[in-house]
């Protein structure tokens, strides 16, 4: 390949060889090191798949309790870091909140003993285990209340819940909870996980890694479509407005939130998974209109633009089903960066591994020789 060839966007260009995930964008196909993503929404649990992603194999039943426990036992932050918390304007984006934190754990731990497996394991249980605290405590502050303590007698997903409503969560809940972390756990070299390798390139610590990461994860062509999905099926209101809705857009060229991927040219199979985990909440805990509006937004969109591989990617149903738990809109991409952590973690360790800076090049399109012109003759 000629350096001369630019891709807008790098589409195509492998950016690291990586064994932790693979997607066949054709055949709808995601595997987290080898495993369907079907599989592992069905049998494992959040926790022991972001050992999977991290430490490359699923662990034996001593590792699992054993990471569990370490993780469980980290969930606390530290005063100074919810005293800052607590100075953060309560207007601000929880994801901005969630990138400054995330940043300011660096101040206490950022050692950068990056050849130390022991640093190594305890950044990826900190972070783990205090992110979803530092989500819950903005949402409870910027509302006026002091956080909730993380319990030590519920897992992963059910305390996440509980710090966020103060009310421990119906166990169908926490579960369907918890598959979602699996689900947005990791997804090859997305644009987050990329910005967090080229921080990792740099050896710098994983507290600025992962911070990275939240601030490109948070726009709206990535992690925050999630939100504007809610907004749009708010804004089309009936079945009946489906179509009139999607054909002004259409006009307009405006994109529809929820659908599209670089990658997938068929329905996403998180889209699939998601679907079916919003009916398990509408069955069980009422039913929602948006759900059906959704329904056939995606029934219109398959027969205006399937020809062009325009399909629900796995912001589409996330949505609904977050909504249905109760958990505020704009938390829905701090939600998504809870888990996605477990996938730039395990990049973080990959990039490592063999490691060198990014430093790509670029088609110069500037002048040459240009005289400097002094500022009273501009
Ligand atoms: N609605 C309508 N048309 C679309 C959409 C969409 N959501 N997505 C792509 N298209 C069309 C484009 O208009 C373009 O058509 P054209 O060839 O006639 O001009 C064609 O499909 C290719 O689109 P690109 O934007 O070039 O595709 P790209 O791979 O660059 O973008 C992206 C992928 C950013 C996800 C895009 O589909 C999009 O903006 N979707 C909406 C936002 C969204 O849902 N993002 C979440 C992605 S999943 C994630 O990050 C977790």
């Amino acid at each position: 390949m000629s350096v001369c060839e630019f891709k807008p966007g790098l589409e195509g260009i492998p950016a690291a060889q990586s064994s932790i995930s693979f997607v066949n964008g054709q055949e709808g196909i995601l595997e987290y090191r080898g495993i369907r993503i079907e599989d592992l929404a069905d049998n494992s649990t959040f926790l022991e798949t972001a050992y999977l992603l991290i430490w490359g194999k699923l662990p034996t039943k001593d590792e699992l309790i054993e990471f569990e426990h370490e993780v469980r036992y980290h969930r606390r932050i530290k005063y100074r870091i919810r005293d800052m918390m607590k100075s953060f304007p309560e207007s601000g984006h929880p994801m901005d909140a969630l990138q400054a934190s995330a940043a300011a754990l660096g101040l206490f731990y950022s050692r950068r003993d990056l050849d130390n497996p022991v640093y190594i394991r305890d950044a990826v249980v900190r972070l783990l285990a205090t992110i979803p605290t530092m989500v819950a405590a903005f949402q409870l502050m910027r509302k006026g209340n002091d956080p909730v303590r993380p319990r030590d007698d519920l897992d992963y997903s059910a305390n996440f819940l509980y710090m966020l409503s103060e009310r421990e969560p119906d166990p169908l809940m926490a579960r369907i909870f918890d598959v979602c972390l699996t689900l947005h756990a990791e997804h090859t070299m997305n644009a987050s996980t990329f910005s967090a390798r080229v921080t990792a390139s740099t050896l710098t610590d994983p507290y600025a890694v992962v911070a990275s990461a939240v601030g490109t994860l948070g726009g709206p062509l990535h992690g925050g479509a999630n939100e504007e999905v809610i907004g749009m099926l708010e804004e089309i209101g009936s079945v009946e407005n489906v179509r009139p809705y999607l054909e002004d857009r259409l006009q307009r060229k405006a994109k529809i939130m929820g659908f599209g991927h670089r990658v997938y040219k068929v329905k996403d199979p998180r889209a699939t998974i998601l679907q079916k985990l919003a009916e398990q909440m509408f069955d069980k805990f009422g039913y929602d209109k948006y759900y059906d509006i959704a329904v056939e937004l995606e029934r219109a969109i398959a027969e205006k633009l399937g020809h062009k591989g325009i399909y629900p990617n796995v912001d589409f149903y996330s949505g609904l089903v977050y909504r249905k738990m109760g958990i505020p809109t704009d938390l829905f991409t701090p939600v998504f960066a809870i888990a996605r952590v477990a996938g730039w973690l395990a990049h973080w360790k990959e990039q490592l591994a063999e490691n060198r800076i990014f430093r790509p090049t670029q088609v110069y399109t500037g002048h040459h020789d240009v005289a400097y012109t002094p500022i009273e003759q501009r």
